[in-house]
């Protein structure tokens, strides 16, 4: 068995392959989805009469608002319409709080702290990192947080200013949070403190390619549980339209909002209307956005279906991995403690995989086990091969033979 898989390894290596399943991009063909927007013609005015070309509208022009209303069940006076970058809109959350909380700004905490479930995002440990605010990880189990985990470290430390999450088909593992899950994170956290900040990174909130688990809009669930004050919910269209090319969006209420749009006018002056316009004018409603991330998934499902069919060859012992309906990555699980041997076992084929631990704050996968895997990038015949290749990789590490 060990000199057939060394077979494997040697002629995939003589394929010479390049290959990068690191970042999860939308394929060319999904970016074709919405080459109309590059040459449509707009009107230049919005409906309440602000001219788009010139400075304005610093929250977002009304009619691009009002979709994001639409898209986060959120009343039109919560919703900001920002740059491209939903991210963008993270940090400057963090950011104002950071400067101006009160009654104290995080920068004079002396031990803040954020919790992050894991596996996780790996820009949102560094986002947190660069504020010195720590990461500190919870797991994540089929529905969500582990609530247990999440009530006992809450209880146990006084810094704890918020949670950092994906609530919908998450980067990497896919896990989509049930109600109840989000219900009692809100009656924990709320519970906690006042404060207590529920950011929610909605990133792949219309992105299911299968059937996915019922999932009540968020805003909904904030408000019945009256933690809307402690909400703030990001989107964006980067992977609807163009990568860094979108709108983002984001929810909130009091404080939270206020202080985000005192730092937002400090910061800029406006978003780009025109191109809110152009997607305004592309979408037009909520019913033409979800029939536009249909094709998406038509273009998605197949890689995704690929990359589990291949992985399924692997013998039971070596891992498990996770299957998603929706968003852009499959988390693989090692049983033994191999991910980065099999990492840099990938790297000698040419195949380039995004780093062992780089889904848990700094770097350290406590049982270096979590490799994320991103198929959406690579044509289905270079998937083919990258999975190939990764199944190979694993069973040479699993197994400890040497090549
Ligand atoms: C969970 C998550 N949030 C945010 C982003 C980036 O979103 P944006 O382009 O809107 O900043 C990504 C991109 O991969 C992501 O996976």
């Amino acid at each position: 068995m060990h000199q057939e898989i060394i077979a494997r390894f040697n002629s995939l290596k003589e394929k010479q392959l390049s290959i990068d399943i690191t970042r999860g991009k939308p394929d060319t063909n999904q970016l074709d989805l919405s080459n109309k927007l590059l040459d449509l013609s707009i009107p230049l005015v919005s409906e309440n009469g602000i001219d788009l070309r010139n400075y304005g509208e610093p929250f977002g022009i009304i009619e691009a608002r009002r979709l994001g209303s639409e898209l986060l069940n959120a009343p039109f006076e919560n919703v900001i319409a920002g740059e491209q970058s939903s991210l963008l809109l993270t940090y400057q959350t963090i950011l104002s709080n950071y400067l101006f909380a009160e009654p104290l700004a995080w920068k004079s905490l002396k031990k803040p702290k954020f919790i992050c479930p894991v596996p996780g995002f790996d820009r949102h440990f560094k986002l947190l990192e660069d504020f010195g605010i720590e990461a500190v990880p919870i797991s994540l189990i089929e529905d969500g947080v582990d609530i247990q985990q999440f009530e006992e470290i809450i209880n146990n430390g006084d810094d704890y200013l918020g949670i950092l999450c994906v609530p919908r088909h998450s980067n990497p593992s896919g896990t989509t949070y049930s109600d109840e899950n989000i219900k009692k994170m809100f009656e924990i956290g709320s519970n906690f403190s006042n404060k207590f900040l529920f950011l929610f990174d909605h990133a792949y909130l219309i992105h299911d390619f299968l059937p996915t688990i019922k999932q009540t809009p968020l805003w909904e669930i904030a408000e019945s549980s009256k933690v809307q004050d402690q909400t703030v919910i990001t989107t964006s269209f980067s992977k609807v339209t163009f990568g860094g090319g979108g709108i983002s969006f984001l929810a909130s209420s009091g404080e939270y909002l206020e202080l985000l749009k005192k730092i937002r006018s400090t910061m800029i002056i406006c978003p780009d209307k025109l191109n809110q316009m152009r997607h305004v004018e592309f979408f037009k409603d909520l019913k033409t956005i979800k029939s536009h991330m249909n094709e998406h998934a038509n273009l998605i499902k197949p890689k995704f279906e690929l990359a589990y069919s291949v992985l399924e060859k692997l013998p039971d012992e070596c891992g498990t991995f996770s299957k998603p309906t929706g968003g852009y990555f499959i988390a693989f699980s090692t049983s033994k403690p191999i991910a980065s041997k099999v990492v840099s076992l990938c790297e000698e084929i040419g195949v380039l995989i995004t780093p062992a631990g780089s889904t848990f704050p700094n770097g350290n996968d406590p049982n270096n086990s979590i490799i994320r895997i991103a198929p959406t990038f690579v044509s289905e015949k270079e998937l083919t091969d990258a999975m190939e290749a990764f199944i190979t990789c694993v069973e040479l590490a699993h197994f400890d033979i040497s090549i």
